[in-house]
């Protein structure tokens, strides 16, 4: 098995989606002895905003469906994802590659592979929260993986802004949610 490990967190060594997705590998790997890891992160080797130029190099959208297993780490930060898990998702949303229009409208191509997303986000948005109407990140890359055919599995660790309790309470669920995973 291939595991593709991708962070995009800023906060370094304070980051809560980096202490799931690195628990999420550990879990995988102690599962498969014999699953090979590869590492990127997005903050300490970003990737360009997307151009038109950009299409000539295909290596990032390879490495991607080379993977069996992808891990994700995707903070909230103003309401959505990271810009640098966005410049990443730009090469792989690629036309012909992962995705196909048809007669019948999109498809998606890439059926074949698990997704593990850990959210970290400040505050809560459960569907009747106050802040819902502002969660763009679970629902976009729910919304992004379904275009190419996939449907991602999420751990939260939300209230992570919110004071230092919410914060623990917060990454102690997302570990539970990374335990569920394997079970
Ligand atoms: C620049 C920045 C912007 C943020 N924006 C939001 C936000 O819009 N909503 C929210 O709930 N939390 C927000 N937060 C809090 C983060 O979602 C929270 O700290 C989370 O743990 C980030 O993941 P990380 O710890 O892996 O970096 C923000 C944090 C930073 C640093």
């Amino acid at each position: 098995m291939t595991i593709l490990h991708i962070d995009s967190s800023i906060t370094g060594e304070n980051s809560v989606s980096r202490i799931l997705t690195r628990r999420i590998v550990d879990q995988l790997r102690a599962a498969d002895g014999s699953a090979h890891v590869i590492e990127r992160d997005l903050v300490a080797d970003p990737l360009d905003h997307l151009t038109l130029g950009a299409f000539a190099d295909s290596s990032v959208l390879e490495e991607f469906l080379a993977a069996d297993t992808l891990v994700i780490g995707a903070p909230m930060y103003n309401f959505t994802l990271s810009s640098q898990l966005k410049a990443w998702l730009d090469r792989i949303l690629v036309a012909g590659q992962t995705f196909r229009y048809t007669e019948h409208g999109p498809e998606g191509l890439v059926g074949d592979k698990r997704v593990i997303v850990a959210l970290s986000r400040g505050g809560f948005y459960d569907a009747n929260s106050p802040a819902a109407p502002l969660e763009h990140l679970e629902s976009y890359l729910t919304g992004v993986f379904g275009f190419i055919g996939i449907t991602p599995e999420f751990v939260h660790a939300d209230g992570i802004a919110v004071g230092p309790q919410q914060r623990e309470a917060g990454i102690a669920n997302g570990l539970a949610e990374v335990e569920r995973l394997a079970a």
